[in-house]
């Protein structure tokens, strides 16, 4: 942090000038429009794969086994041939640029909703079914556990069975269709919201077994101010059922949970059986912005930081 300390001369006073103006210049309602723009719009953008164009895909990140079919994302493979031949299923798809999730210098935390519509297919007459898939939160970019199949979902795992830290460190919603181990007994599907850990999910609802099958519209909306993130979920073949809830009040401090811009997307894997995991369209808008101009001033302000300590402290010969 800049600190005007032993006014030796007048640059503290200069960089401390510069840098509220850095300030001022992205928080002021008032300054011209060009300038705040990219401060004050928030963040947003959407897919629909039934009608994207090739210029779109490129806003996409595809990670292991997930690729565009015709008019959806298959996370998994689509094909029981490719099942067969290949023990781990597991895919990605992120929104391929940063989306920023708190200023690092306000400390504003933004509030988000995100809807998407998906499907979960299940082998027709089958009983076999493990896996499932996630909406992930994560550090930018987003990156394919190589061992995450089965019922970790392509989100990273800690070989200890406890929280992943760092870079590994994720916020997402889970729609399982399998009861592992650690996931609740009693019956195999549940959502669930997990904080850097797939094995201690924060909380879960379950479900009828079979029922997280075919197409249904989810939507997670975060809110700053109560802190709570509430993951809602409708069947769209079933619409008098529900809508099924499963919500958690993030942990203070929220900005300890994940860097200042994240990476957004879907993980699945498949376990032993074939079943599909799609989606179909999805939908993102946060409060924030991408706060390019601030990114200008903290490259202005580490430049000055460096002049500062030269000027303040001259290398003695
Ligand atoms: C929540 O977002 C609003 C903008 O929508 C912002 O004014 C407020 O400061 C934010 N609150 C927190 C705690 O970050
Ligand atoms: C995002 O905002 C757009 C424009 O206001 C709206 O059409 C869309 O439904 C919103 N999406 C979500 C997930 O709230
Ligand atoms: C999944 O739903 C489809 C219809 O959407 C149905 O044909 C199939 O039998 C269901 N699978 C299971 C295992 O319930
Ligand atoms: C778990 O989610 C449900 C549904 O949103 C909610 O009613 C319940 O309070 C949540 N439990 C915890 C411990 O957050």
């Amino acid at each position: 942090m800049l600190m005007a300390s032993g006014a030796r001369s007048s640059t503290p006073q200069l960089l401390l000038l510069l840098y509220a103006g850095c300030v001022l210049l992205s928080m002021s309602r008032n300054a011209p429009q060009h300038l705040v723009a990219a401060a004050n719009s928030p963040f947003s953008f959407s897919f629909d794969f039934s009608t994207i164009s090739i210029s779109r895909l490129q806003d996409l990140r595809l990670e292991g086994d997930a690729a565009l079919h015709g008019k959806l994302v298959d996370l998994t493979y689509n094909s029981i041939t490719q099942r067969i031949a290949n023990n781990n299923c597991m895919g990605r798809m992120a929104y391929a640029h940063p989306v920023p999730f708190y200023d690092s210098i306000t400390g504003e935390v933004s509030s988000f909703t995100t809807r998407f519509k998906f499907a979960i297919g299940l082998n027709v007459g089958g009983s076999n079914k493990e896996g499932g898939m996630a909406f992930f939160l994560s550090s930018y970019p987003s990156r394919l556990p190589p061992s995450s199949s089965g019922g970790n979902l392509g989100l990273p795992v800690d070989d200890g069975r406890s929280q992943v830290h760092g870079t590994d460190q994720f916020i997402a919603v889970e729609f399982d269709v399998f009861s592992n181990t650690w996931d609740p007994s009693g019956t195999q599907d549940h959502i669930g919201v997990d904080i850097n850990s797939v094995r201690q999910s924060v909380n879960t609802t379950s479900l009828p077994t079979f029922s997280l099958n075919g197409s249904m519209t989810a939507s997670i909306t975060y809110d700053n101010s109560t802190k709570m993130l509430v993951a809602s979920l409708q069947f769209d073949d079933h619409p008098s059922v529900g809508p099924i809830e499963v919500s958690t009040i993030l942990p203070d401090p929220v900005t300890s949970l994940l860097p200042p811009e994240v990476a957004v997307g879907f993980s699945a894997a498949t376990g032993t059986s074939f079943q599909l995991h799609q989606i179909l369209s999805w939908s993102f808008n946060s409060t924030l912005s991408t706060h390019a101009g601030m990114y200008v001033c903290n490259i202005l302000i580490l430049k000055l930081e460096i002049l500062k300590s030269i000027i303040l402290h001259p290398k003695m010969d």
